[in-house]
């Protein structure tokens, strides 16, 4: 996944203009946080935002994007307004955007104050006219969530800087404002999976629909298997990114949870989504995948002539329409 170029050329400009010894060490201590599984509490300086934008903001960018991407292939509403909550550099709304060209409003909100003026020099570079006209609000989101209603709020690795006790009533005024659409995304760690499947449970007491990534709003497997829902995004390295993370690879991959709720009806196209890479052997692949409450393994065989072609553009984290006939094709469940 590569950023779209004028957000990628409006970061080589915020970078460009740092001390590249300060911009260095500042990423070095960022990454350090993130592998520990902890974001900063905040990035006071200007090299530590430069930082974000440069070492974070190409991997929130990617999960949000698939994130939405699968949700958009779960529900065919109509997006005219979105709010992003937390929106820090306005990571989710250039996804957002890039997702649901019909969006015409946007909202981002979000309490530091720096964050704000850099999601405006962002944002003054976008194509679309809806991007560079974005309202910013300076906000803390336990106190003051912006009134109104949007079809698509949207909550990108924010959650888990709220306290635990100020989550279920955060999460109950995201869900208030909206109109169609409420999707959080969050780290693909287990803290991340259990920030989601908490909204997951308020949410369904609540009467929202599941939209995505769960087939059903059955009980959790994942969670009753003590195991994580997560998902991979595969992120482009720009030459800044490379040499501020010392990095030779093009290319990382971040892992995310994520969850979306529908005001609507569903109708699934599918009963099963893909959980795991699918595992590819001579003459079959395997796939596994919730299904039904489970989590179940199947073999795709080469014989299933449309199956087999399918799956060549399907991957971890895509629907699946589990076809079951009788034998050894038919998924069987993990104990
Ligand atoms: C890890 S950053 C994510 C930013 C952006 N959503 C993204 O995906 O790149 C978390 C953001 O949430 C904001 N945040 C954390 N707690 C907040 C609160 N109580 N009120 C408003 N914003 C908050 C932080 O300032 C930060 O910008």
């Amino acid at each position: 996944m590569q950023l779209p170029t004028p957000l990628r050329r409006s970061i080589e400009e915020e970078l460009s203009a740092c001390d590249g010894g300060k911009l260095r060490a500042a990423s070095a201590r960022l990454s350090e946080c993130y592998r520990g599984g902890a974001a900063p509490a905040a990035l006071p300086s200007p090299e530590q935002r430069a930082a974000y934008l440069a070492v974070r903001l190409p991997a929130n960018f990617a999960a949000v994007a698939e994130a939405l991407r699968w949700t958009h292939q779960a529900c065919s509403d109509e997006i005219g307004s979105v709010l992003d909550l937390g929106s820090g550099p306005g990571t989710a709304l250039w996804a957002a955007v890039q997702e649901f060209p019909s969006i015409q409003s946007i909202t981002g909100c979000e309490r530091d104050p720096h964050f704000i003026d850099a999601a405006r020099r962002l944002a003054a570079h976008a194509d679309q006219p809806a991007l560079r006209a974005a309202a910013w609000i300076q906000g803390d989101l336990t106190t003051a969530i912006p009134e109104g209603s949007w079809d698509l709020v949207v909550c990108s690795y924010a959650l888990n800087e709220l306290r635990e006790a100020q989550r279920a009533e955060f999460t109950r005024k995201a869900w208030a404002r909206t109109a169609k659409l409420l999707v959080f995304i969050e780290p693909g760690t287990k803290q991340g999976f259990a920030n989601i499947l908490a909204v997951r449970t308020r949410l369904l007491a609540e009467g929202a629909t599941l939209a995505a990534p769960c087939p059903n709003a059955l009980a959790c497997p994942m969670a009753r298997n003590e195991d994580w829902c997560h998902f991979p995004a595969r992120v482009e390295r720009t030459a800044d990114h490379r040499r501020l993370k010392d990095a030779t690879l093009g290319h990382e991959d971040e892992k995310f949870s994520y969850i979306a709720f529908s005001r609507s009806e569903i109708q699934q196209n599918a009963d099963a989504r893909i959980v795991r890479h699918p595992r590819v052997f001579s003459g079959y692949t395997q796939l596994t995948l919730c299904l039904e409450g489970e989590i179940a393994n199947t073999a795709v065989t080469r014989s299933k002539k449309e199956d087999w072609r399918r799956l060549k553009r399907l991957g971890w984290g895509d629907e699946w329409r589990a076809a079951t006939p009788a034998g050894s094709d038919s998924p069987h469940r993990e104990p």
